[in-house]
């Protein structure tokens, strides 16, 4: 009975041992795209114009080196070789968006096109003929041009289009796309409005910034209701919202008002979002300090909208698991950012970076911080209850080479903290789609900065892939579920 109990005790220590390094069995590897950023094809099959076809068009010289994503990837044409890349990767998810202007090329889905509709017909019959999960994103920055000639995202009328664009994309696809995100970085989108940093290239001020937070919410909850309501019993998906952010830690780890500061400045930054997801209205501390500001500015009224009592009924409670984008991280301080964006004017924080952090030369917004993202994971499991999470997105942009070391060793550091925050931490981490499967079209950077473990070259209109030695990393790691 004892030499039972003590080889049982060997088998288990021996198990746990062996697997400690390893992702879970069931863990979700894949890969991101959206659909303006790979798919080209503008105008093609009935296509309508996004606000993007419009800013690239109208506005070149806001784009880096004037360029459009009128053929991008190519992966309108080209989204078997895709996915047959993906396969080979030996990936679980194939995260792809749906354009909204295919579907309803002027928004309103009175008017449907057919040819779009066949085209992800095709392209979800394509993931699951390769074994991969599809996994739709609903919404990733591309709104048909006539919905913004109403206001886009700051006329609160957007989360009537954008349920009823669903319910399209639900009745035509829900049968085999089981993970669905409503929108994709909400936070981007207000910056559209609230400082000309993406399309539509407004510059609304904190008015038009938070108006599009408060639409996007009330949208994406309708989008789960509706979901809820009418579709789940027989399609028995999955939805949510895949909200950004970059992780901010105190400046000085020994001061309380630093500690104060990081938390402010990440409730602004992701709690706006998730905290009227899970908790119920927008975070305290957001409400508190936009109210005040408002108030000293001399406003009548408070810039950030409020929920009505049944809006915060609707919203809270509307997400199947937590998606979230990251990227990078900063340390802040209180103060007035001397050359403010927007959005970060009423949290009064400046933000700063350790210079031991290495950065991308060519994306250098992003410092390789994977500690940050560890606490990140720590602090969205406290925040709200340990929720099943997927990473939607992270990646590291550089300037296309294919030996992309630093890729690599970014994509390292991240994924360990990750296996780190599933082991140690406990953080209910049960996927990670890594930006980006291509190099493809990034948004006022065009294709300056690169996110692909597959590149493309751009010059040549076939538009032929070539992989990077950071393919080869990734799927080492798929295959083994191991780092080494
Ligand atoms: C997040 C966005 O979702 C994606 O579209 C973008 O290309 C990457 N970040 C990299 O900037």
């Amino acid at each position: 009975m004892k030499i039972i109990t003590v080889l049982l005790v060997i088998f288990f220590v021996s198990y746990a041992i062996s697997t400690d390094d390893q992702f879970p069995k069931d863990f979700m590897f894949g890969v991101s795209t959206a659909a303006y950023q790979v798919e080209g094809a503008w105008k093609d099959d009935g296509k309508g114009e996004s606000i993007w076809d419009r800013l690239v068009h109208e506005h070149p010289e806001v784009i880096k080196c004037g360029s459009n994503a009128d053929i991008a990837c190519n992966s309108y044409y080209k989204y078997k070789e895709d996915i047959e890349l993906t396969k080979k990767l030996n990936a679980k998810v194939f995260r792809f968006s749906i354009a909204w202007t295919r579907i309803a090329p002027n928004g309103d889905v009175s008017t449907l096109n057919p040819k779009g509709i066949d085209h992800y017909n095709c392209v979800i019959n394509e993931i699951i003929a390769n074994g991969l999960t599809p996994m739709a994103t609903i919404y990733h920055w591309d709104l048909p041009q006539y919905l913004q000639e109403l206001g886009g995202w700051t006329n609160p009328i957007m989360s009537d289009y954008l349920r009823e664009y669903a319910r399209v994309v639900f009745t035509y696809y829900g049968d085999r796309v089981k993970y669905w995100i409503t929108i994709n970085e909400p936070l981007q989108t207000c910056k559209g409005y609230g400082s000309k940093l993406y399309a539509p290239y407004l510059n609304l001020n904190n008015t038009g910034y938070y108006w599009a937070a408060y639409t996007q919410i009330l949208g994406h909850a309708k989008v789960y209701r509706l979901y809820e309501e009418e579709f789940k019993s027989k399609q028995q998906g999955q939805v949510s919202i895949s909200v950004d952010g970059v992780w901010y830690m105190p400046k000085d780890a020994s001061s309380f008002d630093d500690m104060c500061t990081a938390e402010r400045a990440n409730q602004f930054e992701r709690g706006i979002f998730s905290h009227p997801i899970y908790i119920g209205d927008f975070p305290p501390v957001v409400r508190e300090w936009v109210d005040k500001k408002s108030k000293k500015e001399g406003r009548p009224w408070s810039t950030l909208p409020k929920f009505t009592k049944d809006e915060i009924i609707l919203i809270k409670g509307t997400a199947d698991f937590y998606a979230m984008n990251h990227y990078s991280s900063r340390l802040v301080t209180r103060g007035i950012d001397p050359n403010p964006q927007k959005f970060n004017v009423d949290a009064e924080y400046i933000t700063s970076v350790d210079p031991s952090w290495p950065t991308s030369p060519f994306a250098p917004w992003i410092y390789v911080v994977p500690s940050g993202l560890r606490q990140l994971l720590v602090w969205l499991k406290n925040q709200y209850g340990n929720p099943p999470l997927v990473i939607t997105e992270n990646g590291y942009g550089d300037n296309g080479v294919l030996n992309d070391l630093d890729r690599i060793n970014y994509l390292k550091g991240y994924l360990d903290a990750t296996l780190q925050a599933i082991k140690v931490d406990k953080c209910n981490v049960i996927g990670y789609t890594v930006w980006s499967l291509l190099d493809n079209f990034e948004w006022m950077n065009a294709y300056t900065i690169h996110f692909g473990l597959v590149s493309v070259n751009f010059s040549d209109p076939e538009r032929p892939r070539i992989t990077k030695e950071s393919y080869k990393f990734f799927q080492n790691v798929v295959t083994t579920r191991k780092l080494a």
